[in-house]
């Protein structure tokens, strides 16, 4: 009843937001964003009529409980139906998913990839009912990849597991006011962990990308552990490369690892996957350099299905979880990237050349000559409730801040492969662990999901500024504002919109979570992110989901929307049994929206979507719906 009574109160993050978003629209914040979002901002300023209109909040929708059953639930008036799972046939002739585990490489090629994450929606410019959409498909579980359901066992194997991964190009059309995959058409594709694409950007053909197969080192073959994702406003798709160093191995007994062999997390047993003894190319024994070969922001142009995608050096090497694009007051493009692991960076690219809106083409090869930076932060003022600080972005530029030949790093080629290690040779902040970032259609503020990490405070990881709680296993989200408003600015400020925690379980504790987490919203581990153009940020989850101890009441992953001028979260969606939420869309009209479950029953009890009997679990990508065709979340 305390709690209650304590939530209801207007919160110093609630003023502290409410005053902020004030001051940013009095100060002209909008203009970078308004130019950046270019054709969305007449459908925002309708959106943003429409809720006037009707005197609504942000969040019009009822709040859903946390819940434990094998089912998406979503608040009343709204639908979900399937718009893919994992093996549906993309073309005619491809041959229909077999729930056996007996299916090879080529079939699965033929089919929609195994757990869906970041996605993007791409409308065609002359039909409304028509779109793309470029889908990444992370990992495949091998409990349901194969019929004996444990590790590969021979290179076919490890094949079909390749085949499964990479991306999903597919087209959508609506029909009945749904939107429908449409099999067969000619621009659904497959990019997957056998596809050629090339290297460009400066470290392009480097000594450390060359293999026996590719000696140019310009050529490589397969994108893999694609996790999240972005899109550009010259209409291309941003593929990035998560957890590829899990996929390596060393088959030589006690193989000597260098250092940055070991920063990227390289263990010679290989995480849980298991390719190496059977295919050469992810032995590190045997073939070194291919491991410098994944780790890569790659981009791909959906509307051309020859297209070779490109993996775009100059953004840097680590286990990119997304890239959310922005635009400097001066034009320039802005990929804003986290690298998800314990301690690990956040990163910021700034093209060298501005954005020609006018000609999209012109564009291409844009993300190859720039400037890379990472962040460091301050201490902050150790707030309780929502400390805030500064910080600055430092250049990894080969030459300057010590990044030279006496610190390992002989050209700016070697600064980009072995970024993790540049940026700490630039004193970056070490982070709990950053998932997403999205920039805000209404202010240009920038959020972060820090999603958890048990290994702060110790480990050379200081409690202290954004990364505020020790043994952090709710994680935070983190925003800046950069200064003047600039996304090409070099200095921010920062506070934490929310802190994440369980007030039922850990009252008066610093587990308890920031004031606007309450017993009704509680979650844990934010991960994916998105805006819609009215300003709501969605939050979607990948936490503990075991419903006990510290993670109690909170049920199963899910997606709640929050407003970030009062700083009010509110639980939209909760997923399956042992799924993910994850991947984040929505269609021009903002009547649609399209959300991930990956993984349902990871470890077994879901038979999502189908409940067949017996039935396996299929990742799918939901569409979502109001029964009265309204602005979803308003
Ligand atoms: Fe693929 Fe960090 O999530
Ligand atoms: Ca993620
Ligand atoms: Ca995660």
């Amino acid at each position: 009843m305390e709690q209650y009574q304590d939530d209801q109160q207007p919160t110093d993050l609630e003023r502290y937001v409410g005053l902020s978003r004030r001051r940013f629209i009095g100060a002209g914040a909008l203009c970078g964003a308004a130019m950046f979002m270019g054709g969305s901002l007449l459908t925002r300023s309708t959106l943003a009529q429409a809720v006037e209109a009707a005197n609504s909040p942000l969040l019009g929708f009822d709040a859903v409980a946390a819940a434990t059953a094998d089912t998406v639930t979503l608040p009343p008036g709204y639908q979900a139906q399937v718009l893919i799972s994992w093996g549906q046939p993309l073309h005619a002739h491809s041959p229909a998913f077999d729930p056996s585990g007996r299916a090879d490489a080529e079939a699965h090629a033929l089919q929609f990839g195994d757990n869906n994450d970041g996605m993007s929606f791409f409308p065609f410019p002359d039909d409304p009912e028509r779109a793309l959409m470029a889908i990444n498909n992370e990992y495949t579980n091998y409990r349901y990849l194969y019929e004996h359901g444990g590790m590969p066992l021979s290179a076919a194997e490890v094949h079909k597991a390749l085949a499964v991964e990479g991306v999903s190009v597919i087209e959508v059309r609506r029909q009945g006011g749904q939107w429908q995959f449409v099999q067969g058409s000619p621009y659904n594709r497959r990019i997957h962990g056998n596809s050629p694409l090339r290297f460009s950007g400066p470290a392009a053909g480097h000594a450390l990308l060359q293999t026996k197969a590719d000696p140019k080192g310009l050529d490589v073959l397969g994108t893999f552990q694609n996790c999240a994702n972005g899109k550009t406003p010259w209409g291309t798709y941003l593929t990035c490369e998560e957890n590829f160093t899990d996929c390596f191995g060393c088959t030589q007994a006690n193989q000597p690892l260098d250092a940055a062999q070991k920063r990227y997390g390289l263990t010679p047993a290989s995480k849980d996957i298991n390719w190496h003894p059977h295919d050469e190319r992810f032995d590190v024994s045997r073939t070194p350099n291919e491991l410098n070969r994944h780790g890569w922001v790659v981009e791909i142009d959906p509307f051309d299905p020859k297209s070779v995608p490109v993996k775009r050096t100059a953004l840097g090497r680590f286990k990119h979880e997304n890239a959310a694009l922005a635009q400097t007051r001066e034009g320039h493009a802005v990929v804003y990237m986290g690298d998800d692991e314990r301690g690990e960076f956040i990163y910021k690219f700034i093209s060298r050349d501005r954005i020609d809106h006018a000609n999209p083409k012109a564009n291409r090869d844009l993300l190859d000559h720039g400037t890379l930076y990472v962040a460091r932060f301050d201490g902050g003022d150790g707030h309780p409730d929502h400390p805030k600080g500064t910080g600055e972005w430092v250049a990894l530029t080969h030459g300057q801040g010590g990044l030279d030949a006496a610190a390992g790093f002989a050209s700016q080629a070697e600064v980009l492969i072995h970024a993790r290690l540049a940026a700490t040779q630039l004193k970056a902040t070490r982070m709990d662990r950053p998932e997403w970032i999205v920039v805000s259609p209404l202010d240009g503020q920038v959020y972060c999901t820090l999603t958890n990490n048990i290994k702060r405070g110790e480990d050379g990881q200081p409690v202290g500024g954004p990364n505020p709680r020790e043994k952090n296993v709710y994680g935070q989200i983190l925003r800046w504002k950069p200064q003047a408003d600039d996304h090409g600015a070099l200095a921010f400020e920062w506070d934490l919109f929310v802190v994440a925690g369980n007030p039922a379980v850990h009252a008066g504790s610093p587990k308890r979570g920031s004031s606007n987490v309450t017993a009704q919203n509680m979650f844990n581990s934010p991960d994916g992110l998105g805006f819609d153009a009215a300003g709501r940020l969605w939050i979607l989850t990948d936490g503990d989901m075991s419903n006990t101890g510290d993670f109690a009441g909170m049920g199963n992953n899910q997606m709640l929307a929050a407003d970030p001028a009062t700083g009010e979260i509110r639980r939209f969606m909760v997923g399956p049994v042992g799924c993910e939420v994850t991947g984040i869309a929505f269609t021009p009209d903002y009547r649609t929206l399209f959300v991930g479950i990956q993984h349902p029953g990871e470890t077994g009890g879901s038979t999502f979507p189908e409940h067949l009997p017996n039935g396996k679990p299929r990742s799918s990508v939901m569409a979502i719906t109001r029964a009265d065709g309204g602005l979803i979340g308003a």
